[in-house]
This record gives structure tokens, sequence and C-alpha cells, in this order.
């Protein structure tokens, strides 16, 4: 949530912030501000809005200078408009600040600064840090930011300008991700790669607690008692092109057609000679046999796909899973010891949630394995193994491939432990694994069928509420196809597993309903048709996505999408394009903005 970015170097410092914040905004867009060290001044520029609205307003009077720091912001703590917006200026105009996070002890500190004769004009918790930037500085910059932290809780990345500093800037991070680009008489800060990869490939991934001093030659970074650190350069291996939208309308639409590539690059260099080679995951089989228990922990859509790989586990390797989304699993005490695994998921590895559920789980002594997809991210790098999955960047709000290669890695963990453990034999595990090397070739048909889909959603966009129902892995479905649409068309949605609708929630189906059912579960498919005709029967207009060679479902539904004929147990890694798909028609009828739907950011670094 929130983005920030910082430029220090010869170059004029506004172009470059708003092309970086651009490539930002997906971390929220309800206002962004920049400020620059013009002619010795802290000029800030801020507005509430897009980022259009802060461009026009940078180029009607642009500030002028070669150091600056930009954020587009997600809104916490008071509600967006000009004042909120960031950057915040110290009351001497001395000290300027962008961040990320959240200062839990704002109010305390407010009221010593205020005491201190600190004039507030915002309702956000950052302008607490430039006032106390501003009252610990007596020359050193670099102190006075230690020292603010040190009385600062909660998280945060900064951005710092000082007056006084015309040719440096501050940055330092505490549970909000930062990293720093390494150019050549240049440096950056950003919360995220993307927003600096024009300009540099070479970056520093700071921890937490680092301080980071930064010139046009030189960038200095030190721990909080202010002792130099020594990083090490990481290489971003993926270039610009990866993160534009590559002439499509719509990242998500991008994203959804990038599926066949991404499954096949997370699954494909994981099989050598027949066998699963889960990279450096150093879970053996005797580990295996010891394990009491697995907790698969995540948010949003990858808690959805947690909801899949419970099923899976269980089937093929027998081992209880319970899954739970993060925000309620840190909270709730959970029954876990050394005997356990946990499994945790996350595109951005930066959900400050599920990062907190990791750090609760260590702390029980439970080992941590992380499907993660951004690599070197602050859950990649404090769990005990790592799988990563190589969807490559999601700028779209709503995530889309991301979510099949969560699924392909459950596919590969499932099978090497069912494996491992002698409880599914060698023709088994070879047939799966040949299906999931084929999954690519199926979702790319599904692309290419989307027509279908489209025309559906013309009819339907008006729908006031739809209900998703499935059964078994279907249901699992139906949680994420339910999610999608909600996040990016606003209609109303509710999953529901396909036996449980008639304790209560068929009530609410009448006249018109418009009902999208999951049929792809081989074992099923009667209950579900049963299911069907009930929601018909009162009224329903049902939408079915099943496999080609399902014709019964086609008496009974309105409309069928079909996905190839694959097998059941792989089905959801197939059948969830359809459900992608869906949700971007019916957005994109209503006229939303299907990349940044309202009141949501992809990256939630805040409780
Ligand atoms: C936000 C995003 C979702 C995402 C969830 C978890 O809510 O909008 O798309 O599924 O966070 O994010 P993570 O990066 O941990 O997978």
């Amino acid at each position: 949530m929130c983005g920030i970015v910082g430029y220090i170097g010869s170059r004029d410092a506004a172009p470059i912030l708003l092309n970086g914040l651009k490539k930002l905004e997906y971390r929220g867009y309800d206002s962004a501000g920049v400020a620059i060290l013009d002619n010795g001044n802290i000029k800030v520029v801020k507005c509430k809005g897009r980022l259009e609205k802060l461009e026009e307003k940078v180029n009607c009077d642009a500030p002028v200078g070669n150091i600056g720091i930009g954020h587009t912001r997600w809104a916490t703590h008071g509600e967006p408009n000009d004042l909120n917006s960031h950057p915040h200026i110290s009351s001497s105009g001395k000290i300027a600040v962008v961040h990320n996070g959240i200062i839990e002890n704002y109010l305390e500190l407010k009221e010593f600064l205020a005491a201190e004769g600190y004039e507030f004009v915002s309702d956000t918790d950052t302008e607490v840090v430039a006032h106390l930037i501003d009252y610990h500085y007596h020359g050193d910059i670099v102190q006075a930011v230690i020292t603010s932290i040190n009385e600062i809780e909660g998280s945060y990345a900064l951005g710092v300008l000082c007056r006084d500093y015309p040719d440096k800037f501050v940055a330092a991070r505490k549970d909000s991700p930062l990293i720093v680009g390494l150019g050549n008489g240049e440096n950056f800060i950003a919360s995220d790669i993307p927003a600096i990869l024009e300009y540099t490939r070479d970056v520093y991934i700071l921890e937490d607690k680092e301080i980071v001093l930064l010139s046009d030659k030189e960038v200095k970074v030190f721990n909080n008692h202010g002792l130099a650190v020594q990083k090490k350069v990481f290489k971003v291996n993926w270039d610009v092109a990866s993160a534009e939208k590559a002439g499509y309308e719509h990242f998500m639409m991008k994203e959804m057609c990038e599926e066949p590539k991404v499954v096949r690059d997370t699954v494909n260099p994981r099989i050598k000679d027949g066998n699963i080679v889960l990279d450096n995951i150093r879970i053996t089989a005797e580990d295996l046999k010891n394990i009491r228990k697995i907790f698969i922990v995540a948010c949003g859509t990858a808690y959805h796909a947690g909801v899949v790989g419970k099923y899976i586990i269980e089937k093929l390797a027998r081992i209880p899973v319970e899954v739970d989304v993060a925000s309620e699993f840190r909270y709730r005490d959970p029954l876990i010891s050394d005997k356990d695994l946990v499994i945790i998921i996350s595109q951005s590895g930066e959900t400050i949630d599920t990062l907190f559920a990791l750090r609760e789980s260590k702390k029980k002594g439970a080992r941590v394995l992380s499907i993660v997809n951004v690599v070197g991210s602050s859950i990649a790098r404090e769990s005990d193994d790592v799988l990563y999955t190589w969807a490559g960047p999601e700028i779209a709000v709503a995530s889309t491939k991301a979510y099949n290669t969560q699924l392909s890695a459950l596919y590969l963990i499932a099978l090497d432990f069912a494996y491992k453990l002698g409880r599914i034999d060698r023709d088994y595990y070879s047939k799966v694994i040949e299906e999931l090397k084929a999954v690519p070739r199926e979702i790319e048909k599904v692309l290419a069928n989307r027509d279908i889909i489209q025309k559906f959603a013309s009819q339907h966009y008006n729908a006031k509420s739809i209900f998703f129902i499935g059964r078994g892995l279907d249901y699992a479905l139906s949680m994420e196809g339910s999610l999608k649409l909600k996040e990016i068309s606003y209609i109303h949605s509710e999953a529901y597993a396909g036996g449980e609708l008639k304790h209560g929630t068929i009530a609410l189906i009448e006249e018109g309903t418009l009902v999208v059912c999951p049929v792809t579960q081989d074992s099923l498919v009667e209950k579900m048709i049963s299911n069907i005709r009930e929601v018909k029967a009162r009224g329903a207009v049902v939408l079915a996505i099943a496999k080609e060679s399902n014709k019964q479902v086609c008496k009974v539904a309105d409309v069928v999408v079909t996905i190839p004929d694959v097998d059941s147990f792989i089905a959801p890694i197939v059948a969830v394009t359809p459900l992608q798909l869906f949700a971007y028609y019916m957005a994109l009828q209503k006229g939303c903005d299907v990349d940044k739907p309202r009141n949501l950011a992809k990256s939630v670094t805040v409780e």
C-alpha cells in the first residue's frame, strides 16, 4: 500500500519521480505528490486523485532540481484529500517525508510534538514523522532519522529530504518494502523494482531498520545503531517490457494471456528425468514422516489457492491440512509446534498479515515453506524454504496469473510429498506430472474461446448479485471466481458449497438471479446437476463451466463454457481462467477501471 520513489543524480528529478510513480500506482492511487529540492528550498506539489492530476499540476509549476521524493497513496489515516497527500513537510520547512506503512504510536508522538510547538495540518500518521525528524535534527540527518525510527512503533518505508542537504537524501524501512536502485552517477529508492527498472537493474534490497544515505555517486547503508552495513547487489533478471502493457488494453488481460507461459515456467524446470525436483527445498522423506500437520496461511487470492492446496495435499499426501487467512491466524494463538509445517503463499511476498503469520509460526518452532512470486521479498527471505512461482511482475490489482502459478506450485508440492511418503505409486505420480505439463496448452484453448464469455457478460453485466456454487475443488474455485468478480466489477457475489446452498442462501435465488457453476469434478457431476436444477426451478440463469465431454450439463444450464477434458484433479488450474475472464468482461461492460479497482491496492503492507 502506497508507493514511494526517490531520485538523486544530474537529471531533472520531476519526470523521473512521476515516471516511477506510474509504475507504482498499483500500490495505491487516491492521491499523489512529489517534493523536490529547488534552489535550496523544498518545493512540494501534491493533490487528491490519480497521477494524471499530479502530472498536470507539476507541468503548470514544475519544481526544478535533481533530488526529490514522490508518493502515490492508499489512504489509511485521514481521507484522501490534498492536505493528507504525501509528501509531508515539517513546520520549519526543513524536512519532507514520504511514507508507506502505519505509525502505530503516532497519537502519543503527536501529543508530544504539539507540546513542543509543532503545528499539524493533516490527519495522517506520517506528518508526525516529518516533525519528529525535524525535532531530532541537529545538523546530522542520518542521526536524526535513526533517533526517530528508534522511537517509532509500526511499519514504514520512508524517503526523507532535508533542506540542509543539497546533494543527499535518506531512506529507511521496517516491515514495508523498499529497494535502492544503483545507477551510474545517479541513485534511486522505490517500493518496488518496476519503478526503477528503466534506469538500472542493480539493486540493494533493504532489511528491517536499515537506513540509507544516498548521493549521486554513493549509497551508504547503516543499521539502527548507526553502524555501516555491507550490502550485496541483487541483479534483476527481467526487463521493462514484462511490466508494460505490450499493446493490451489492460494489464489484467495481458496477465491472463500470459498464464500458459507462466505455468510452464513454474512447472517445467522442476521436472527432471520424470521426477519433481523442488529447487532448494530440503524437506526429506524422514522430515515428512514427522510432520503432524500442515497449515497453509495467506490472504485474498493466495488464500484461495491455499484452499485448493488443502484438498490436494490431503488427498495425495494424506497429511492433515488447515488453511487460514493470515489476519485471523496470527491473532488466534494457533496450535502449532516444531512438528508442523507452515506453507505461506504470497504473490508480493510483502503482505503484512502474511509476513507476521510467518513470524508467529517460526516463533512457535514450525518450519516455514513459502510459495512466493517476488524474488528477495521479505517473506522469501524469512522462510526456511522457498518455492518461487515464476509469474513475472503482476501489475493489475486483481491477481490472475499468480493464482495459476500458486496452484501449479501446490500441485508440485502435493505430488512430491505424496511420492516421498509412498502414498502414491510411480504410475500415478508420472501421470499427474504429464497432466501438469499439458496444462499450458489447455489454458491456451480456454483463452482462444473467450468470445462466448464476452458475449454472456454483454448480456448480464447489469446483474445486482451473482452466486458461485461448486463442490469439492469447484467450491475452492468458486471462492476465487466470486472474489475476482467483486474486486473489479463491484457486483455483490457469494461463493457457496453446492450442498450448503439449501441451508439458507437459496432463499435469495429469484427470477433472473445469475448463478455461476463450475462443474469439473467427475465424481460430483450428478450432485451439481441437482443443484443446478434446484436453482433453475427458482428462476436462476445458470452459467456453467464444464469439460467438453460433459453433455449432461448442457441440458440443464443456460450457457456452458467448456474447458478441455483435463483430469478432474488438476482442473482448477485450467477452469479458473474462464472465471477470471468472466469477471474481466463484466467489469469492462460496466465501465469499471479493471486494473485499478476502487478502494483496493495490490500490495497490502498495512494491517
Ligand atoms: C491484496 C490483493 C490481492 C492479493 C492479496 C494477497 O488484497 O489485491 O490480489 O491476493 O492482497 O497478496 P499477496 O501478495 O500476499 O499474494
